[in-house]
């Protein structure tokens, strides 16, 4: 089975989660989009949706739902998302697709934050998968330099503004031995406006898409 029909069952699976008449946050990336082409097709009755990037919001408006501020909605029940990487603690790598912060806020308002993947993703040690930070601008280079002196290999993503119109610096060659311990040191830096380690608020449900099957983890 490819990895596009991996992420269709684990989207299918997360669907399984959503309530009528709920607030649902929903998050960025290609296994996102399966999981709105599986609400456009159940049509289910939301009180609405919080969006994590301008690309989600379109498609969710596309496909009949309404979209609001997470400061109109409060706190949500549940979000779903995907992720770059996944450890058994259910820490997260993401932001490879650049939504991180929206991505971080919406996981940190909500009760329940739902990440599906399929198999590929599952590591043991995070930091295979360069480790997105977004930063403002004008502090791009510090941020790169305090990062080189964490061993890390800070690449700027090319051609590239998050929806808050900030930079992406990737960073690679980082063994990620203490997720919330790195997480604190980066988020430390002044001028990092978010890193994509997500092990202060990890996943509290996994559902991963394999060969054999879909499992979910908790
Ligand atoms: C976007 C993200 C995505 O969840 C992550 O990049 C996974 O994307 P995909 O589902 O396309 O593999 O964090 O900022």
């Amino acid at each position: 089975m490819d990895q596009d029909a991996l992420k269709r069952q684990a989207a299918e699976t997360a669907y399984q989660h959503v309530r009528e008449g709920e607030w649902l946050g929903v998050g960025t990336g290609s296994t996102v989009n399966h999981f709105i082409d599986v609400l456009a097709e159940r049509q289910p009755s939301l009180q609405g949706c919080v969006s994590s990037s301008e690309a989600t919001t379109e498609r969710l408006k596309a496909a009949g739902f309404e979209v609001v501020e997470l400061n109109t909605a409060g706190d949500l029940p549940l979000y779903v998302d995907g992720a770059d990487e996944v450890n058994a603690h259910l820490e997260l790598i993401k932001g490879g697709g650049g939504a991180l912060t929206r991505e971080k806020i919406i996981a940190g308002a909500s009760r329940h934050f739902i990440c599906m993947v399929d198999e590929s993703k599952q590591v043991e040690l995070l930091g295979r998968f360069p480790l997105p930070v977004e930063v403002i601008p004008m502090a791009r280079s510090f941020v790169a330099r305090q990062l080189v002196k964490m061993g890390g290999k800070p690449e700027l993503r090319e051609n590239f503004t998050t929806d808050n119109g900030n930079p992406v610096l990737d960073v690679h060659n980082l063994e990620i031995l203490n997720p919330i311990e790195m997480e604190d040191r980066i988020n430390a830096i002044p001028g990092v406006v978010t890193v994509g380690l997500f092990a202060r608020r990890p996943a509290d449900t996994l559902i991963v898409a394999a060969a054999g099957g879909v499992e979910t983890r908790t």
